[in-house]
């Protein structure tokens, strides 16, 4: 699986104006990587993902997938958005089926493999809730189940962990890396968190601010599995450091500071 993003621009137009949000972005997604993107607040990265899903269409460039053109095609990523979009009238098995569902899996099938997933995502005891009842790191994983059982080999996770306090986003994060060593497949995500782009990528993808351009595609040079650990060390925080002075220098040069 091979997903690419060639030079694609995107303006959104309306009654106030003409809004540049996408100004040539390239991007590649290789079977098995994890790439996040990061960049500052409403520089355009859920607006690529929504480009990489199918759901909007560029102005200009192309979305190729094994060398196909997918354009402005749905079908083939699972895509978790931003918000977590669980129906409230629904329980936690039937949204992790809504997908399935939509597809045109039986109900009664796409019951079945959901309810084989729930221990993974450690819901195996509520099935049968409904999202007010659950915690916020759960009702990240009952999206997450979803996004699952759209079951395509690239995921597209936009800020899956936000919303969470610290420490069970840590939790979620090792979760995620298990999760993934257990389907195999590919990730893209996109987060504001420097320390979660490096804990989970094999890649980060460093955007402008707004019309979003690629800065820098930083690799990152740590062994997996990961462990907690490695936060810590020297080369985690050298990366840290180089991908701090990429976005930094951006507000700087917004502000018209230098940077500290
Ligand atoms: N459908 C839309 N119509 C008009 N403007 C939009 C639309 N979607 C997003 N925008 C605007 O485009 C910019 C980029 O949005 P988005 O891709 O969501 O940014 P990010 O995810 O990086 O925060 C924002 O200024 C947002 O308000
Ligand atoms: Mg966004």
């Amino acid at each position: 699986m091979n997903m690419l993003l060639r030079d694609i621009h995107k303006t959104y137009r309306g009654p106030a104006g003409d809004l540049p949000v996408l100004q040539g972005i390239d991007l590649e997604i290789h079977t098995g990587e994890f790439v996040s993107l990061i960049g500052p607040s409403g520089c355009g990265k859920s607006t690529i993902f929504n480009i990489l899903s199918g759901l909007e269409v560029p102005d200009q460039g192309r979305v190729t997938l094994d060398g196909k053109d997918v354009t402005g095609r749905t079908g083939h990523v699972s895509y978790m958005m931003q918000k977590d979009c669980l129906l409230p009238w629904r329980t936690v098995l039937d949204n992790a089926i809504l997908g399935a569902e939509i597809r045109g899996l039986p109900r009664r099938e796409a019951r079945a493999k959901a309810r084989d997933l729930l221990p993974l995502f450690g819901l195996a005891d509520f099935a049968d809730e409904y999202p007010s009842r659950l915690s916020g790191g759960m009702r990240q994983r009952a999206a997450l189940l979803r996004t699952a059982m759209t079951g395509r080999d690239l995921w597209l996770l936009d800020e899956p962990f936000g919303s969470l306090d610290a420490l069970t986003r840590e939790q979620m994060q090792d979760w995620l890396l298990n999760i993934r060593n257990r389907f195999g497949h590919t990730i893209g995500l996109i987060t504001h968190s420097i320390d979660e782009a490096i804990y989970l990528s094999d890649r980060i993808v460093v955007l402008t601010p707004r019309p979003a351009r690629v800065k820098e595609v930083v690799t990152v040079d740590l062994p997996r599995p990961r462990s907690r650990r490695m936060v810590t060390q020297e080369p985690f925080l050298r990366c840290k450091e180089r991908l701090w002075r990429l976005l930094h220098e951006e507000k700087a040069a917004v502000s018209g500071e230098p940077p500290r």
